[in-house]
């Protein structure tokens, strides 16, 4: 009996991530295992668009990537479907953006379409699926602050990488006696700081959901100066929020073409360190190094876990879901629930509560 070949498509959307490959990996094996075809968009959603691009996926062509870091198939934060323009807001994709998307879903005969991104990206998912396209998603961010999953992968790379480099940090912060301030990614969520400055060994840790005074982390430094502790480290998110300032953001030439970027209070917080304490400081930021380079083993595992799970959900026809990893399982949820608003750290939590028990100061 001649059984049809489904044939479902896989596009990687936003900013790269540790993890991506893995995912690939994990669809293109699972999918071929089924007897599934797959078609790689690339460069994100933009791959659907005029000039449609995309790639045949074997199990040959992704047999030796889930080591690497980036995504093979390319992506951008920046396109025509930019759907994320602030924390939590979104934008309506064009009308003519989505039936161009629709009508190569349609053109090629595809059964399903697996779209990995970060919430902005999930978020266009949804609107494709609206369109009649049939829609799994796969949650993603360095940023680990996407609702309905506990963890995403590329997380624990980017944590490992602020790890690394408080560890080298610390050695020249405690030889010359300085202040060294380390800001870190994960926009408006404070998880990759938090966990990063956990690990590494911060004093004081700046996140955006504890709004910060200056004088509070500048007295902390000198109380600690005055026992005889030669050196501060402090980690900042790039989303911290002093408690009497705002938001620092980077001037860009693209501003208006998606989210504005973050970046600067590292500095600003070196500046105003050493004008209050008289201290020598210094600050560093981490920036890209967190997003790039290969992924740990975790983010190896859950990316490829959740490239099955992608898989075993179109199995099953649970469109408008995504794979998110609960309890050590990987499940499926609602898109829609995911993407209501983003996880951030909550201040009451256990977490900031054990951090604060080892003495590590919030500045609040
Ligand atoms: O969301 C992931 C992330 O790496 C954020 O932590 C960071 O603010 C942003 O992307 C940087 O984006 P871009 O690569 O466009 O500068």
């Amino acid at each position: 009996m001649f059984v049809a070949l489904k044939r479902i498509g896989v596009l990687t959307s936003g900013g790269d991530c540790p993890g991506l490959n893995a995912v690939l990996h994990g669809v293109v094996s699972a999918a071929s295992t089924r007897g599934f075809e797959v078609l790689g968009f690339l460069d994100g959603y933009e791959g659907l668009l005029n000039p449609v691009r995309y790639q045949r996926l074997d199990p040959v062509s992704v047999s030796h990537i889930s080591h690497l870091g980036g995504t093979i198939l390319g992506t951008t934060n920046r396109g025509r479907f930019v759907a994320k323009v602030g924390a939590g807001k979104k934008a309506e994709i064009p009308r003519e953006i989505l039936h161009q998307a629709r009508d190569t879903y349609r053109g090629l005969n595809l059964h399903a379409l697996i779209c990995i991104g970060g919430d902005g990206s999930l978020s266009t998912s949804l609107q494709l699926q609206k369109m009649g396209m049939n829609v799994v998603g796969v949650p993603k961010t360095i940023d680990n602050d996407i609702l309905a999953t506990a963890s995403t992968f590329g997380f624990d790379s980017a944590v490992t990488c602020v790890v690394d480099s408080l560890d080298r940090l610390h050695t020249t912060a405690r030889s010359h006696k300085r202040i060294m301030v380390v800001e870190t990614m994960g926009r408006h969520a404070g998880w990759i700081a938090l966990h990063g400055g956990l690990a590494g060994g911060a004093d004081a840790i700046l996140i955006p959901e504890i709004p910060f005074h200056f004088d509070k982390v500048a007295r902390f430094a000198k109380e600690r100066a005055s026992l005889g502790i030669a050196s501060t480290m402090i980690v900042v998110a790039e989303g911290a929020i002093p408690a009497k300032g705002h938001l620092s953001t980077v001037k860009s030439a693209l501003r208006g073409k998606g989210e504005v970027r973050l970046g600067g209070i590292g500095e600003l917080v070196a500046e105003e360190m050493e004008k209050r304490t008289q201290q020598e400081t210094r600050h560093v930021v981490l920036g890209h190094l967190q997003r790039g380079g290969n992924p740990t083993a975790l983010d190896r595992i859950l990316g490829t876990r959740f490239g099955v799970g992608a898989v075993e959900l179109v199995g099953k026809g649970k469109f408008g879901h995504m794979v998110s990893y609960q309890n050590y399982e990987i499940g499926g949820v609602p898109i829609a629930e995911a993407v209501a608003r983003i996880r951030t750290v909550p201040p009451k939590g256990q977490f900031v509560h054990h951090a604060r028990e080892i003495g590590i100061c919030f500045g609040d």
